[in-house]
């Protein structure tokens, strides 16, 4: 264990913080210096004694200049990412975001111009890549165990009337279930297949009623190397929430999703394939595992490796979503532009 303690600011005490906080009281190095929330009830206090805070303020503000303060994790709605992270990094403080990394593309980009003229880390948590089931079934990928990746397919999968927000802050015209959620599959099939070049999407609205974006998302895209792939969103869907995958490659398949246990490996044994039996590969998936998000972005800055996310990754991850929202709307395929460092 690393001598050096991180004092970290959690800025945001909603639902998702939760995770965080959990997973800042799991890491040794870590000490919760202050939580911030400006909600109008007693949730900052409630934080601030069950997790032991130094300090509670209701404006993020009060922090700037604060010299004690190492790291700040974001958990605040994603239409104040933008706002919050370059004030902290302008404030010499290195930032772990959540996910989305913004809404928008030119916020993405004003994140990455303040990560590079301030020098500071910024880290957006896409935490699929800290879940076991995604990081051992790239292993798998990456070891070629199914050949030549021909088709993947990731999906998010929620009910979100009854994740509204705290004030309803998810119920906006700019928070689009593509980005807010599909965000995350989208990133595990970068991950795994690299950036999609281009993408045809359709959506509809049939769940959600009152709210003011479609609900339903299906999107197909073309990846490099001729893979190509498939997302669906479900913002509405009346089943627990998951992630189901399907990896598809020249010499086998792997299924799996977010939260059962274990991973199915089908490969080419030359039987006829319909009594292929799959290999059960031993995975225990944990939804949400900002304590080994967080763990890993500390133990990076101990050992002075860049971070295990570049910001870049959660900018391209939206850009891919922006893309699919624009080719719903529009009906037309659309070209991925890609922003630059
Ligand atoms: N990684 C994941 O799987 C995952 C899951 C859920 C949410 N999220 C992301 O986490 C963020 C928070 O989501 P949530 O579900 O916790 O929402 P939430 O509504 O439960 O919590 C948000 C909190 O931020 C506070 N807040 C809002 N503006 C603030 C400000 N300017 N200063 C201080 N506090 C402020 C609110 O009072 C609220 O307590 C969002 O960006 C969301 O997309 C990620």
């Amino acid at each position: 264990m690393s001598e050096k303690k991180f004092n970290v600011a959690v800025i945001g005490c909603g639902n998702i913080a939760t995770s965080h906080l959990k997973g800042l009281a799991a890491k040794p190095e870590c000490v919760l210096y202050a939580v911030c929330d400006n909600a109008n009830d007693d949730r900052l206090e409630r934080r601030k004694n069950d997790y032991g805070a130094k300090i509670a303020v209701k404006d993020y503000k009060e922090l700037l200049g604060d010299p004690n303060i190492d790291f700040v994790i974001i958990t605040v709605p994603d239409n104040s990412h933008m706002e919050i992270a370059c004030a902290f990094m302008r404030d010499g403080k290195d930032v772990l975001l959540e996910k989305p990394m913004a809404l928008t593309l030119p916020e993405c980009e004003e994140m990455l111009r303040v990560e590079k003229e301030t020098g500071k880390r910024l880290m957006v948590g896409q935490v699929v890549r800290y879940n076991n089931n995604f990081v051992n079934a790239k292993k798998l990928v990456d070891e070629g165990a199914i050949g030549e990746l021909a088709f993947v397919e990731s999906e998010y999968a929620h009910d979100y009337s009854v994740a509204r927000g705290y004030n309803d802050w998810r119920v906006s015209p700019e928070r689009e279930g593509m980005i807010g959620g599909g965000c995350h599959a989208v990133d595990f099939l970068r991950w795994v297949a690299g950036d999609p070049i281009e993408v045809h999407a359709f959506s509809n609205h049939k769940y959600l009623l009152d709210w003011p974006v479609n609900d339903t998302t299906i999107a197909i895209y073309k990846f490099p190397n001729g893979v190509i792939g498939k997302v669906f969103c479900g913002i509405g869907v009346k089943r627990n929430y998951t992630m189901r995958t399907c990896l598809y490659g020249t010499k086998g398949t792997i299924v799996f999703d977010s939260r059962n246990p274990d991973i199915q490996l089908f490969q080419d044994n030359g039987e006829p394939k319909s009594y292929v039996t799959p290999t059960i590969v031993p995975s225990e998936p944990v939804s949400h595992n900002m304590t080994g998000e967080i763990s890993d972005f500390v133990d990076a800055m101990i050992e002075g490796r860049p971070n295990p996310i570049a910001a870049i990754e959660g900018a391209r991850t939206v850009a891919v979503c922006r893309a699919t929202v624009e080719s719903a709307a529009t009906g037309e395929t659309v070209k991925i532009v890609y922003p630059e460092v």
